[in-house]
């Protein structure tokens, strides 16, 4: 396929760079007034107009008139599959009440939990494909989807082969992160220590077996897991070859990023609440430092110190957080705007958070992330814009006007 007229970004190094840290975050390549050549799946090349190749007989032409291709969105944090939703909290939270209250209620993680149990894996997969539609057409190509809301080995299972069959089903390269420990099972109540000898000796290995996941994640926060506890999952995963991603700093300063990078995680998500200590950690090392502006906006908490990170030299990555009760939304391109907005990022390096970065937050920025010619041809078009600054600044408009994954054309 080859589309004409149209400015590309362009990945740096020719696509070798796997991720990009701190002052490099502010660099994007782009050619104006521009070609680019698919070939199957993955992009072959691509130049200024003066130099455009004719069309092989029988290739797909399209003149783009004047639009961006930019490189999918690589969303490397979301809980996406879950069962029904949960706008009655919303609507709690509206009227003033707090976490633990709605949570007695019969909200929370738990709630999710129950209605997960009650719903058949294959309605699981129905639902869930609802909001794989949505995030394809919103221009995401490579995602991170964890469990979570099982937490008993059956249902956990459960989550992990809705996750498989998204990824065998669509065009979306899904990498699946195992998060048993996202909140103690209802039937371990009062017994946390119980649970966690759970998921480390009866859950990672069962996990394991069918090789289901790819990452191993725990919610590691007060009221939650604590870093012992943390510790002793993360090991027990590394013995089955999962890598920790791991949920951290969300609503204390937990001791999560010390934690996960002495585990050589992958990523560090949250960290709505770090301080310089970490911040040095993070930027002497090669976690990702992956903060979730959606959860922010939507529960009203501080946002990541992402300027900071970025100032100290870190790998900052954006994700949505696609989950039903901190972050109902899996829209990249408002993931975006807020790192400009609230966070103070250039539109460069939110842009380079929300791709190559997120990319290499799921191990995948050799395929994803860039267009370089090699790397795997999941990309979208913009509407003719008068710069890429545009953007993340008209941040309501629908400019994304047709998606590409792994070569072919998906419902924009
Ligand atoms: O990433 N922080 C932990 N887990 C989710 C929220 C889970 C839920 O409320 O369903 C998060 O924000
Ligand atoms: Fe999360």
């Amino acid at each position: 396929m080859l589309i004409t007229n149209i400015g590309v970004l362009v990945g740096s190094d020719g696509g070798d760079t796997l991720f990009l840290r701190g002052k490099e975050m502010s660099t994007i390549g782009l050619i104006e007034n521009a070609w680019l050549r698919t070939e199957k799946d993955r992009f072959s090349a691509f130049g200024s107009m003066d130099s455009c190749p004719e069309a092989e007989p029988g290739e797909l032409c399209i003149d783009a008139k004047g639009g961006y291709i930019f490189p999918a969105f690589c969303d490397s944090h979301t809980h996406i599959v879950y069962a029904g939703s949960r706008e009655r909290e919303f609507i709690d939270k509206i009227n003033g009440l707090s976490y633990e209250e709605i949570a007695k209620r019969g909200g929370g993680i738990l709630n999710s939990a129950d209605l997960l149990h009650e719903t058949p894996e294959k309605e699981l997969y129905r639902q869930a494909m609802t909001r794989v539609h949505e995030i394809m057409a919103m221009g995401t190509g490579c995602v991170e989807i964890k469990s979570g809301y099982g937490l008993t080995t059956a249902d956990e299972m459960k989550m992990l082969r809705v996750i498989k069959r998204i990824a065998e089903s669509t065009p979306l390269k899904v990498k699946a992160t195992f998060l048993g420990a996202h909140a103690v099972g209802r039937a371990y109540s009062g017994r946390q220590g119980e649970y966690v000898d759970l998921v480390c000796k009866e859950m990672i290995p069962a996990v394991a077996a069918e090789g289901l996941a790819d990452f191993v994640d725990v919610f590691c926060d007060t009221g939650f897991f604590t870093i012992e506890e943390t510790d002793r999952i993360l090991e027990a995963g590394a013995r089955y070859g999962l890598r920790p991603k791991i949920h951290a700093n969300e609503l204390a300063v937990s001791g999560g990023v010390q934690v996960g990078v002495a585990h050589k995680a992958l990523s560090v998500d949250h960290l709505e609440r770090i301080g310089e200590e970490e911040i040095e950690i993070l930027a002497a090392g090669q976690t990702v430092a992956t903060m979730l502006p959606g959860a922010s906006f939507f529960l009203g908490m501080p946002y990541g110190p992402a300027r900071k990170a970025i100032d100290s030299g870190a790998i900052v990555a954006l994700a949505s957080d696609y989950n039903p009760g901190s972050s109902p939304s899996g829209n990249m391109r408002m993931v975006m705007s807020l790192g400009c907005i609230k966070m103070k990022m250039t539109p460069a390096e939110a842009i380079n958070a929300t791709t190559i970065n997120g990319a290499y937050a799921m191990n995948e920025s050799r395929d994803y992330g860039s267009i370089a010619p090699g790397k795997i041809a999941s990309f979208y078009l913009t509407k003719p814009m008068s710069s890429l600054d545009f953007f993340p600044y008209a941040y309501a408009t629908p400019l994304i006007s047709r998606v590409w994954l792994k070569g072919r054309e998906v419902e924009a």
